[in-house]
């Protein structure tokens, strides 16, 4: 019987360490070194390295031959372009999401819409039972889609190799546990390993795999960064568990690019794809009411029209109150000083409450204009045109700064049919306004705009 030997783990990094320290030697994170057992029967680590003898040799690069890398086609539109069009062979995607936000879901629909050869969804989270149930509320039947309950990855192993499956599921990464390592499943050591066996059956037989990974409170991926640079692909699934939207972003695409957003609805029966986000985001209302402005935002590649609601009240309690949802509050915060500052508007007694509609969360830049406008709509109580829309970053000295791919944004809106698009009068420049049916109008700065809308 070997030895049991422990070893420290960096739960950050995965960086291995001989002995406890404070802080981790190799990214400098705090208490972040956890001990766990190791016995090494074999090497790790995920160098593909050529054990069998056979020595790699350097050979020039137009030498390679070209081996055209038929994708699997995948039913499932939006996934199909966030992985930058369908699977590539022998890939690893690495899936991530919050607890409940509909990874299992999103996989299992996977599995059950392919057809022509075999899938095997190997969960280590619910019984068969339960999976079974799952894909009667999705309602797709597939002959070819198998269940195994398994953890241990020899076992999966094994049963892929008898299957000859042309797809795997796995969920979880962390639920998985291999034999030649001791600690417990989900430890830094384990899920790194098995990941390193699933890597090498990917890349050996050419199949591609899914892993369904957790995340952590701060938001990464549960288990070590190294799990994100083992993968070829990183997808993330966002969303607020209390809306019916999801999100599916990549954070890392080696075969595709990572501005592709796919947009994803949670009904009775399994996920729907969104193919009009726009036009959900916008609620259609009878007559215009003030606090409310539409900004014409970019996620990604994807133009989206979002709905930007604020309230602006009295403090009722000494304090002023600033809550923000789906928007980053520091940046709210910045966004009423400068209205104080620049514009001369006392906010600072006020309450003032953001919520961008339908619990997504925006990180564009260009999204400033319209939350400014929903501000000032808000207090001073004017509704704006359903028919307007803006696209604009607002600076520190409120000037309207340019944002990226307007053109884009601004077709977007006339799609919808806007009547009217604000943009900073830099994006203006050199654009041919006269070609779109909507109107453009150009504004340099936070007062301008203001007389613009509200005079
Ligand atoms: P699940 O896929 O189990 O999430 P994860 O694997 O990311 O933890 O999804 C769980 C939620 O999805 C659950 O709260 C119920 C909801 N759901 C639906 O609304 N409709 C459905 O058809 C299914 C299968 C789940
Ligand atoms: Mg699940």
């Amino acid at each position: 019987m070997s030895k049991t030997k422990t070893s420290y783990f960096c739960q950050n990094c995965g960086a291995e360490s001989v002995k406890w320290q404070g802080k981790c030697p190799s990214c400098n994170e705090w208490n972040t070194l956890v001990e766990e057992i190791v016995t090494k029967t074999s090497k790790t680590g995920f160098t593909r390295s050529s054990a069998d003898g056979k020595n790699a040799k350097a050979i020039p690069i137009g030498e390679i031959g070209q081996q055209e890398q038929s994708r699997l086609a995948i039913y499932d539109g939006e996934l199909s372009r966030v992985l930058g069009g369908g699977i590539v062979p022998g890939s690893l995607v690495l899936f991530g999401g919050e607890p409940g936000i509909g990874k299992s879901t999103l996989m299992l629909q996977l599995a059950l819409m392919l057809k022509g050869f075999k899938v095997i969804y190997v969960s280590g989270e619910e019984s068969e039972q339960q999976i079974r149930m799952r894909a009667e509320r999705i309602g797709i039947t597939n002959e070819q889609c198998f269940i195994l309950t398994e953890t241990n990855t020899q076992n999966i192993l094994q049963q892929l190799q008898q299957l000859q499956a042309g797809l795997v599921i796995i969920d979880s990464i962390q639920t998985l546990h291999t034999s030649t390592i001791e600690s417990s499943p989900g430890s830094v050591s384990q899920v790194r390993e098995c990941a390193a066996e699933l890597l090498r059956y990917a890349k050996e037989s050419g199949t591609p795999v899914f892993i369904i990974g957790h995340i952590t409170k701060e938001g990464s991926l549960a288990g070590p960064k190294v799990l994100e640079h083992m993968v070829d692909t990183v997808l993330q699934f966002e969303g607020d568990r209390n809306h019916v939207y999801r999100l599916l972003r990549t954070t890392k695409n080696r075969f595709g690019s990572t501005n592709e957003l796919g947009i994803y609805e949670m009904q009775g029966n399994g996920l729907r794809e969104v193919r009009n986000p726009s036009e959900i985001l916008i609620t259609q209302r009878e007559s215009a009411t003030s606090g409310v402005a539409i900004a014409a935002s970019m996620e990604g590649n994807r133009p989206l029209l979002i709905e930007t609601q604020a309230l602006v009240s009295s403090a009722a309690y000494g304090t002023p109150q600033r809550s923000s949802t789906g928007y980053d509050l520091r940046r709210l915060n910045m966004l009423l000083a400068v209205l104080e500052k620049r514009c001369g508007f006392r906010l600072g007694i006020k309450d003032v409450f953001l919520n961008i509609a339908g619990g997504i969360k925006v990180e564009d830049p260009g999204i400033d204009l319209a939350l400014v406008c929903a501000i000032l709509s808000s207090n001073e109580e004017i509704p704006l045109s359903q028919h307007i829309t803006f696209a604009g970053e607002v600076g520190l000295t409120g000037e309207i700064r340019p944002v990226t791919r307007i053109e884009q944004r601004i077709a977007e809106a006339e799609k919808l049919g806007f009547k009217k698009i604000y943009i900073s009068a830099y994006n203006k420049k050199g654009m041919n306004a006269s070609s779109h049916s909507i109107e453009v109008v150009s504004v340099s700065k936070m007062e301008d705009l203001f007389q613009k809308l509200f005079s």
